[in-house]
C-alpha cells in the first residue's frame, strides 16, 4: 500500500485496479471467429485434429504461433447435411462460446465479409472496423424487449490501431438474410449502419456474456443500395475481397502482437 498521504500513488494504483489484470500484460491469446477457412494460410497454423469441441461437430480449429501470439481460428465448418459453409448467427455464437471456453483468448476478432452501403461511403473491397453492431431483424415491439431484440453493443475501442493501419471505420448490423426486406432496411438505418453481415452481433452477445473484448473486420464484398443483385456481386467480388481481408488481418496481428490491449 502507498505511504499515507501519497495521494498520487493511491489514485495511480487504483486507476491500474479499474483496468482488468489482462489489460496491462501483452496480449497472448487472440481467437479468431471466421465465416469461412481462406484467412488461414498467413498464419501457417495447423488444424486441430483432436478437437476442443463435442465430438462429430463439424467445428474446425486451426491454431500456431504467429509474432509470439497464440493465434486460433475457428469457423463453423460446414453443415452436415448439406455441405455449405455455417453461415449465420447460430452457429456464430455456438462456435464463440465453445471456443471461449476451451482457449480463454484475450481477445476475439470476428472477421469476415460484409454487404456496404454507398449512400455511408462503402465501397467494394473496402476492410471497416466496427465501433457498434447490432441485429436489424429481431423486432419485438414490446417495452425493453424491443431493446434486447435490437442488442447493440460496442466493439472494444482501438484507437491506435484505426490510426495506424488507417481503416474505415463504421457501425454493422447483423441479421441472418442475405436479403434485405423493407423492415431489416428500416432497421438497419435505425441502427445507423455502414455495413450489414451474418454473424457480428451475435459474436458480440456471446464476447459480452463471457467477458473477452471483441473487434470487427469485415471487408465489403457488395453494395446493398447499389445496383446489381446481392448474390451475384457477392460471389463475383467474393475471391478479391477476401485477400483484402486476409491482408488487414495480417496487418492487425501484426499490430496487435507485444501490445497490452489498452494499447490498442
Ligand atoms: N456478407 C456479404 N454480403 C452480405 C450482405 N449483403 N448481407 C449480409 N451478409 C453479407
Amino acid at each position: 500500500a502507498p505511504p499515507h498521504g501519497d495521494k498520487s500513488a493511491e489514485v495511480k494504483e487504483e486507476a491500474a485496479a479499474a483496468v482488468s489484470s489482462v489489460d496491462n500484460r501483452p496480449i497472448s491469446t487472440i481467437l479468431f471467429i471466421v465465416e469461412a477457412l481462406p484467412l488461414v494460410k498467413k498464419f501457417q497454423l495447423t488444424e486441430d485434429l483432436n478437437s476442443v469441441f463435442p465430438k462429430g461437430v463439424p467445428w474446425v480449429r486451426f491454431y500456431g504461433n504467429y509474432k509470439g501470439l497464440t493465434v486460433n481460428i475457428v469457423c463453423p465448418g460446414k453443415d452436415p447435411a448439406l455441405g455449405v459453409d455455417g453461415v449465420g448467427t447460430v452457429s456464430a455464437s455456438l462456435v464463440t462460446y465453445a471456443s471461449v471456453q476451451a482457449l480463454k483468448p484475450d481477445l476475439i476478432i470476428n472477421a469476415g465479409t460484409a454487404g456496404g452501403f454507398g449512400a455511408k461511403g462503402a465501397s467494394i473491397g473496402d476492410v471497416f472496423i466496427s465501433s457498434e453492431v447490432a441485429f436489424h431483424d429481431r423486432r419485438i415491439p414490446i417495452p425493453v424487449f424491443d431493446i434486447y431484440g435490437v442488442g447493440s453493443r460496442k466493439a472494444f475501442a482501438t484507437p491506435n490501431l484505426l490510426k495506424e493501419l488507417n481503416l474505415k471505420v463504421g457501425k454493422l448490423s447483423t441479421g441472418d438474410s442475405l436479403d434485405m426486406s423493407p423492415m431489416d432496411e428500416a432497421s438497419i438505418i435505425a441502427n445507423d449502419a455502414t455495413i450489414k453481415d451474418m454473424e457480428g452481433a451475435a459474436v458480440a452477445y456471446v464476447a459480452d456474456l463471457l467477458k473477452v473484448p471483441a473487434i470487427f473486420v469485415k471487408a465489403v464484398t457488395d453494395i446493398v443500395d447499389g445496383d446489381k443483385p446481392t448474390p451475384e456481386e457477392f460471389l463475383e467480388n467474393l475471391v478479391a475481397v477476401t485477400a483484402a481481408l486476409d491482408q488487414t488481418a495480417t496487418q492487425v496481428v501484426d499490430y496487435i502482437s507485444g501490445k497490452c490491449l489498452v494499447e490498442l
